[in-house]
């Protein structure tokens, strides 16, 4: 029995190849419990608008409840002939209840209002649930840099070695971009949450004095939107939030890289754990960072998800165009992705064993306190172009002799400069490096553990 939910004007019904195409069965029917939880509400504000019976409303909501119970038991699933979510479910109540009450449910709505209302409420449980994921993934780095406070590490620019900093510092750096993910996800929800469109019907609002308030609120809404094309033409809170799986995406990938470049033989800056590295089907000795390179991978596609997206978006007209079913799976693919992959990376990290006593002992190659002896000159009077100049004087030697800068005598500075007097020998140490950088967000010590202290605070 075909429910399609549209028919009275036409004289066939729709061809095989319109069924295959139009179908979306197969990727909206994770929406179904909010699809229902939309017809409850609904039922209700008809019922105030003196459209059903309280016995019909009783009856109507027992038929929901018994519907979803079988949806989510998967006794009930769509046919190949419901073109969608929402057919399928009105299918069900139709033959559940009869089509003189089933029938009623759908005055004042549209597929167009409900499928805006449903995505929203859809997005938002799966906002929270990747927050939450995030937020461990935040805490796996921050109990990282918490057991290795006072680890120096090479800091780099251009991937050359530029200052020491420390290892903690390193990691937290990468926390602070998730942090942010976390902030935009909350924004993102606060801005959607005010916006229930239910109640738009197709795009002009309802004739039959409903309450699009009450169903807002019904739905965990706090508010209902102010415009009705609006509310069932945009879809921006779809490209913004698949913005943020993106960057989510890109942040992960940018920790991805450095892990697998730390865990090359050259680096050899940590271990992965057994549990989350793999081997190679030929090479007996390989153990490889699938974890961090499908990270990196998994971020094109996030990304191509946007894209994709806001090409379907940039040509409509408004209100609803056909177009607007193209833009879920991108968005239940950049879900699905996240929610698999957030959790083994964030085990990779948790177990990451690091190599301090080598990160430790190259954190100061390469003329890496450079900086320190030009800013040792500048507290000494020394305008910073002339410290700038007698530092890279002092690489300059260095280089020609294979050494470092710590292996310079006195007499080699006194020749460079008489300002480089052997005082200078202070900062040219790891530790007093570190220590000397303690502006606010800055390498030393006493900073990094505060900025840890100001982590925790904002995971709370
Ligand atoms: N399945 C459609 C979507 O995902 C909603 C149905 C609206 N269809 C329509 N012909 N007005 O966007």
């Amino acid at each position: 029995t075909s429910a399609a939910l549209w028919g009275g004007r036409f004289a066939s019904g729709p061809s095989p190849e319109l069924v295959e195409l139009s179908r979306s069965t197969h990727f909206d029917w994770r929406l179904a419990p909010y699809d229902l939880a939309g017809s409850r509400a609904h039922a209700v504000v008809l019922q105030a608008a003196g459209l059903l019976s309280r016995d019909d409303l009783t009856t109507l909501i027992a038929g929901i409840d018994a519907l979803e119970a079988e949806v989510a038991s998967g006794a009930f699933a769509a046919q190949p002939d419901d073109e969608d979510v929402h057919t399928a479910l009105e299918r069900g109540l139709l033959e559940r209840l009869g089509a003189d009450l089933g029938g009623r449910l759908r005055a004042g709505r549209s597929r167009n209002d409900q499928i805006a209302t449903l995505f929203k409420m859809y997005l938002r449980d799966h906002g929270r649930r990747i927050s939450v994921l995030v937020t461990e993934l935040v805490e796996a780095l921050a109990a990282q840099a918490e057991t290795h406070l006072g680890v120096a590490m090479p800091g780099r620019t251009h991937l050359q070695h530029a200052q020491p900093v420390l290892l903690s510092h390193h990691l937290l750096a990468h926390a602070w971009p998730l942090v942010r993910d976390l902030d935009r996800l909350a924004d993102w929800d606060a801005r959607v949450s005010a916006d229930s469109p239910y109640g738009s019907g197709a795009l002009a609002g309802s004739s039959l004095g409903l309450d699009p308030e009450k169903v807002a609120a019904d739905l965990g809404f706090t508010g209902s939107t102010a415009n009705s094309i609006d509310g069932t033409a945009a879809r921006d809170f779809v490209a913004e939030f698949a913005f943020v799986t993106a960057q989510i995406g890109v942040d992960v990938s940018r920790l991805a890289e450095e892990i697998i470049i730390w865990n090359t033989k050259e680096f050899d800056f940590v271990t992965l754990h057994d549990g989350y590295s793999t081997g190679s089907s030929i090479m007996p000795q390989k153990k490889n960072p699938d974890i961090a390179e499908l990270a990196r991978g998994k971020s094109g596609r996030l990304i191509g998800n946007l894209t994709g997206l806001l090409a379907t978006l940039k040509g409509l007209p408004l209100a609803y165009n056909r177009d607007l079913q193209e833009d879920k799976e991108p968005v239940f693919d950049s879900i699905d992705t996240l929610e698999v992959l957030l959790p083994a990376f964030t085990g990779m990290v948790a177990t990451l064993t690091f190599h301090t006593e080598r990160m430790q002992a190259l954190a100061p190659q390469g003329f890496a306190l450079a900086t320190d002896i030009a800013e040792w000159l500048v507290r000494e009077g020394v305008p910073f172009r002339v410290a700038h100049e007698l530092s890279g004087a002092c690489v300059q030697v260095c280089e020609q002799r294979g050494i470092e800068l710590w292996d310079l005598s006195d007499d080699d500075f006194a020749a460079i400069s008489p300002a480089l007097t052997p005082r200078v020998r202070d900062v040219l140490t790891v530790e007093g490096s570190l220590a000397s950088r303690d502006s606010r967000g800055g390498t030393a010590q006493v900073r990094v553990a505060e900025q840890l202290a100001e982590l925790r605070d904002r995971l709370r």
